[in-house]
């Protein structure tokens, strides 16, 4: 990921932006943020935006909004970021994991049907490396248990599935605006999304210290708030997104095509009704560590996300879950391996890229 030849691109618009905030002297809670909130609720399909500090903010003031409290237990992927796992346990809730669909690298109804208990509250599926994850069976069995879904939608901003957009389908959904993320601030930031009105009052009562009106606080809160200046950035950053995505798209099928002769990969799958935002380009590789370490030799960028999965890690140990617990997450783990993708990088990049794989391969 190079973040320079973006700024390179737009850092005009960048400092415009900025310098318009810093002769307002509005910092917190003013006009970039409202209209930032509608504009990126627009992009979801949904009526409100709520802007917060971070993505894993936007998790836990989700579940904290649809009534999710300690002892509850929380249905999701263990192949994620900790941070949607870190986000139900802030709660004092029960992370209680359901294997992926190895695919699409996302959880599914199936595997979530197999968890549900008389102590489930909520369920929150991810859509991981920038596509959704099979939301219409999961909503039917989420609708048929009375539960919500909430979506984990840091990496899938402007992605679509069945031509809806990613953020309107589950009851809430949850963006972070990390720096690296298809669209990202210049610091922390995250946002909720939601077609609720009451669970959009909930949460701008939750982000500004439980406060339904000023100095007037109806229930314990936070301070989590996107700022003026993070939000001005965004704005500049929003009007170029679906230029960049289409960009990283392209960039993902000319990889696509370079690798596709090579027998010990798989290239990203993309069902046929899903449009794919490429936050990552992941692919599958036979001898994982050993090619990772070939690449990093030659100097070619490359990442592991993610190594280990939550139910492995040292935090979730009380829950004894066992290796084997999550085969297909597991598995994930082994052999995922994403490669360079950021929408400035050049055909002949990708080129260098697809040849050093070939040749670790003997191609
Ligand atoms: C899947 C997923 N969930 C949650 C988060 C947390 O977002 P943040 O870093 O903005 O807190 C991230 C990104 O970091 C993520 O990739």
């Amino acid at each position: 990921m190079d973040l320079a030849a973006q700024y390179a691109d737009i850092g005009g618009e960048i400092r415009d932006a900025v310098t318009k905030v810093l002769g307002s002297q509005q910092f917190v809670l003013g006009k970039e943020g409202a209209a930032l909130e509608q504009e990126i609720a627009a992009l979801c399909g949904v009526r409100h935006g709520v802007g917060v500090a971070s993505g894993t903010d936007a998790i836990i003031l989700a579940l904290r909004a649809i009534g999710v409290k300690a002892g509850d237990e929380v249905i999701l992927p263990p192949f994620t970021f900790v941070a949607t796992g870190s986000a139900v346990s802030a709660l004092g809730a029960r992370p209680v994991f359901a294997d992926i669909d190895p695919a699409t690298f996302n959880v599914t109804a199936a595997e979530i049907a197999k968890h549900i208990t008389k102590n489930t509250r909520a369920i929150v599926v991810v859509h991981l490396y920038g596509l959704a994850a099979d939301m219409d069976p999961i909503r039917e069995l989420a609708k048929k248990q009375g539960l919500p879904v909430v979506e984990d939608n840091a990496q899938a901003i402007g992605a679509t599935y069945k031509g809806r957009p990613a953020g309107s389908l589950g009851d809430i959904a949850c963006l972070s605006f990390y720096p690296t993320k298809n669209l990202g601030a210049y610091g922390d930031a995250g946002m909720i999304t939601t077609d609720s009105p009451e669970l959009d009052a909930r949460l701008r009562t939750l982000r500004n210290h439980g406060q339904s009106s000023r100095y007037n606080s109806t229930e314990p809160g936070w301070n989590s708030r996107l700022d003026e200046i993070q939000a001005a950035i965004l704005r500049v950053k929003l009007r170029h997104l679906k230029e960049w995505e289409d960009a990283r798209r392209n960039n993902a099928a000319q990889y696509s095509k370079l690798l596709s002769g090579i027998s010990e990969l798989k290239t990203p799958h993309v069902p046929v009704d899903c449009e794919h935002v490429f936050h990552q380009y992941t692919i599958r590789a036979q001898r994982r560590d050993e090619l990772q370490k070939f690449l990093t030799e030659r100097k070619v960028g490359n990442a592991v996300y993610y190594p280990v999965p939550l139910h492995a890690q040292p935090i979730y140990a009380d829950l004894g879950l066992k290796p084997g617990s999550f085969p297909e997450s597991e598995k994930a783990a082994a052999e995922a391996i994403s490669l360079p993708m950021f929408p400035e990088l050049r055909a002949e990049q990708i080129e260098r890229v697809a040849e050093t794989i070939a040749e670790f391969y003997g191609k």
